[in-house]
């Protein structure tokens, strides 16, 4: 069995990949990974010398290459992690997510077509839905919940979402995609909510809070997501969407103050600013179908796992204190320079 992991060197991704030979030795995963910003060849030094591993450092907007990779590979399935992710990034300059997020979908797929792939998995995401107001608790996401998407990463999420299940209907592509919540762990890239609030508490720099802090999201520990994915590409139905999520919604405030009493610092810290343009006020997945159909649910509890993540955040400074002296300084004195001054 060989299976392409697209955008493995990012942070699902990888995670992934360690869950995959973990549960399938056997498997060959090829990660194939522009290493864009994002993207860390270190996340994966632990892999790179199993026999039954290659990286591949290739754009999957690059057709050329992806079709090299495919004729020399003959891939049974692909996975495709490989994406712009961040919202803030996307309010700054949309093209890039257009051109790997839909674009590069549809170059992977049509590789998959030509190959004769068994499955192509799309790893997507509850953004696609839009957002839940806050005042109806009663509110979650279904698979059948309409797309109503808010920032330009979100719609190029959905954009090639929409693509993967036209390429279903029309060319019969073996394809199934997951929407999950939003994910936190080990090696997550220091952009994101959880892991800049760890750095910036443990380098007693401000915490920036956008808005009031009062907006929710659903959070689930990456290794949950990764075992729900591995589920869908070997259990679940052809052509259909999965929602992907463990119940445990949490305000931004509450995971930063919680953030701050685990590391034994002062919410004086905390630093109310500009709100995010558009900004999502409350995500909830109802992942019944998931669990009815495969069984799946989520193994480790938020308590467990934010601690084990700042443990790992503690253990790890070498890997995100190179991220934030290189290229990512610049971002992060751009994005918040006029907010925290
Ligand atoms: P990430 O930004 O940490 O990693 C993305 C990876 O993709 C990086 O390694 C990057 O180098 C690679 N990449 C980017 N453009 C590429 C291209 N053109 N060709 C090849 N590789 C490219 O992202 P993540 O948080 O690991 O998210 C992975 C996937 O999961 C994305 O598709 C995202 O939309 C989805 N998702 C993320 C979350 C979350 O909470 N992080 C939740 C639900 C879904
Ligand atoms: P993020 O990790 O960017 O994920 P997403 O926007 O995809 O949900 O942000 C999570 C939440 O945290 C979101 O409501 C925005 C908020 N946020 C802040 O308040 N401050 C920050 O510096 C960041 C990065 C996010």
């Amino acid at each position: 069995m060989t299976v392409f992991v697209t955008g493995g060197a990012g942070f699902i991704g990888s995670n992934f990949i360690f869950y995959m030979f973990d549960q399938h030795p056997d498997y060959r995963i090829v990660c194939i990974d522009s290493l864009t910003y994002a993207g860390n060849l270190s996340t994966l030094a632990s892999v790179m010398d199993n026999p039954n591993f290659r990286f591949a450092k290739i754009s999957i907007t690059d057709k050329d290459m992806v079709d090299k990779i495919f004729a020399e590979e003959h891939p049974d399935m692909v996975i495709n992690f490989a994406a712009e992710s961040h919202v803030d990034r996307s309010i700054e300059n949309p093209s890039i997510f257009l051109e790997t997020n839909i674009i590069g979908t549809q170059i992977l797929m049509d590789a998959c077509r030509k190959y004769g792939v068994k499955r192509f998995h799309q790893v997507s995401t509850d953004e696609v839905y839009g957002d839940l107001p806050l005042d109806r608790p009663d509110m979650f996401f279904t698979e059948t919940t309409p797309l109503h998407t808010s920032s330009p990463y979100s719609s190029s999420k959905a954009g090639a979402d929409l693509l993967v299940l036209a390429y279903y209907r029309t060319y019969n592509l073996p394809v199934s995609i997951s929407r999950c919540s939003n994910n936190y762990g080990p090696y997550q890239f220091p952009e994101k909510l959880i892991p800049l609030m760890v750095i910036n508490t443990l380098e007693d720099k401000s915490l920036p809070v956008y808005g009031t802090g009062e907006n929710v999201r659903d959070w689930l520990y990456v290794e949950d997501h990764c075992k729900a994915i591995d589920l869908i590409i070997h259990n679940g139905k052809i052509g259909e969407v999965y929602n992907i999520g463990g119940h445990n919604e949490m305000r931004n405030i509450d995971i930063v103050k919680m953030i701050i009493k685990a590391i034994g610092k002062d919410e004086s810290l905390i630093k109310y600013v500009e709100d995010r343009k558009g900004h999502d006020q409350r995500y909830a997945i109802d992942p019944a179908k998931i669990y009815n159909e495969l069984g799946w649910i989520p193994e480790t509890k938020f308590k467990d796992g934010i601690q084990k993540t700042i443990q790992w955040y503690l253990d790890n400074r070498s890997w995100w204190g190179e991220i934030i002296s290189g290229e990512y300084r610049d971002y992060y004195d751009k994005m918040y320079s006029g907010r925290l001054s």
